[in-house]
């Protein structure tokens, strides 16, 4: 197991600025860091679109020190308010438009949030740090890290090598495509003005608080439900699984410890192709769940339609992370399903409410039933 990072000694207390801290990785950070650091201020900033969700944060209210503020990255005004009145130096950057599919359907607010959005907060972001920090002899601490994903590497073959920093970039869908705009816009914000960015490549996370649009929830909530399992195509698609708890440790040390400028992938050393990780959870939902509409789950199965430009395998080669910052995932895919599954059981009253109007007609829209 990596132990998780300990800078408590010594230890000047930050002021961060989360954007999309209500969504899924968000909240699972802005909970981690909470509780790591209670002397940090934490404000979240986010729109609070279909995937933002204040029970996320239902825990954190009220504390001293977090703020949760709704609004939109594309409003500079409102940003840049928000960075001078609370003197922040630390953003830790999720805010987006996250699923490939609404990409699909429907590109624009992808352009909008990842990259105007994106583009908003460095420029208000290099403004404040020029007036604020520059003039007063820098803010050693202060860092903008910006959250992307390993999609923008594009596609591998079985037998390619994973994704190292150095893979060049050949994003295939339009989310990736304004994702590998953004990380650009990051890095050039480094290069040209000397902002203390730093970029972080991520695999697919899972775990507790995961809208239901992605995989390993829409599989878990269908079986719950005795709906159909859509595999996409022939489901022997591989995506490397990493359970979110691992990725918060990371950030932290990124943070903590990482280069400005630099750029880190994190993974989970997890690939399982689709069809097994469905076949994993149908497993331990007969297992777990006390009554199921279906039993055994895999009934439930249903190949369905391939994803249109669907990449074949992604991979990570985490090793600049583990070499650098000594990081390494703790959480085996096996461990991080069954507590999922577990979670997905428990907090049906989370779900539940997220079946909404909206969702149904999306799912419509991709599954057409
Ligand atoms: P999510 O969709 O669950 O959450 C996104 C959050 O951003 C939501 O709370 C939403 O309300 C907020 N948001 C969207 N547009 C906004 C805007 N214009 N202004 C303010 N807030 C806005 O996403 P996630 O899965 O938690 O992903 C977080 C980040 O991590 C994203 O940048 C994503 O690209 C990246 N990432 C995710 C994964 C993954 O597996 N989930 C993997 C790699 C990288
Ligand atoms: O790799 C990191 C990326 O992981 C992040 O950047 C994205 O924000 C995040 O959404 C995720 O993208 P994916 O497209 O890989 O995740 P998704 O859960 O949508 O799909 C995982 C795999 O499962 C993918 O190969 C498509 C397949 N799939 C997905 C759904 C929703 C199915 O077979 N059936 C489905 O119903």
């Amino acid at each position: 197991m990596t132990s998780t990072p300990n800078f408590h000694e010594n230890r000047p207390s930050r002021r961060l600025l989360v954007t999309g801290g209500a969504g899924f990785i968000g909240s699972n950070f802005v909970r981690y860091w909470c509780t790591r650091y209670p002397g940090d201020r934490v404000v979240v900033l986010d729109a609070l679109t279909y995937a933002g969700n204040r029970q996320n944060l239902a825990s954190l209210v009220g504390k001293e020190n977090f703020r949760f503020v709704q609004g939109n990255i594309c409003d500079r005004s409102l940003v840049e308010t928000l960075l001078e009145e609370e003197q922040i130096d630390t953003v830790v950057h999720f805010a987006a438009e996250s699923h490939v599919d609404r990409s699909i359907l429907g590109p624009s607010a992808f352009i909008q949030t990842n990259v105007v959005g994106t583009f908003t907060l460095l420029e208000a972001f290099r403004i404040h740090w020029q007036t604020l920090f520059s003039v007063k002899g820098g803010n050693p601490q202060g860092v903008f890290i910006h959250v992307s994903t390993d999609e923008v590497y594009g596609t591998l073959t079985p037998r390619d090598p994973a994704f190292t920093e150095k893979t060049p970039y050949a994003p295939n869908s339009p989310y990736s495509a304004s994702k590998a705009g953004s990380d650009h816009l990051a890095r050039a914000y480094y290069h040209t003005y000397g902002i203390p960015t730093i970029v972080t490549n991520c695999s697919n996370n899972y775990g507790p608080y995961h809208f239901p649009e992605k995989l390993i929830p829409l599989m878990c909530i269908n079986m719950l439900l005795g709906k159909p399992l859509p595999v996409y195509g022939d489901g022997e698609n591989i995506r490397d699984w990493l359970y979110v708890e691992d990725h918060c440790r990371a950030l932290d040390l990124v943070i903590h410890r990482g280069t400005p400028g630099a750029t880190y992938n994190i993974g989970g050393n997890n690939e399982v192709k689709n069809i097994d990780l469905v076949r994993m959870l149908c497993r331990l939902m007969d297992e777990l769940a006390p009554d199921l509409p279906m039993r055994p789950c895999e009934k439930l199965i249903a190949f369905v339609k391939d994803r249109p430009g669907h990449d074949r395998r992604y991979a990570i080669d985490a090793t600049k992370i583990k070499t650098q910052l000594g990081w390494t995932p703790s959480v085996t895919v096996e461990e991080g399903l069954r507590q999922t599954v577990l979670w997905y059981l428990t907090h049906q009253d989370w779900w539940r409410p997220l079946l909404s109007e909206e969702y149904r007609a999306y799912y419509q829209q991709v599954y057409g039933n």
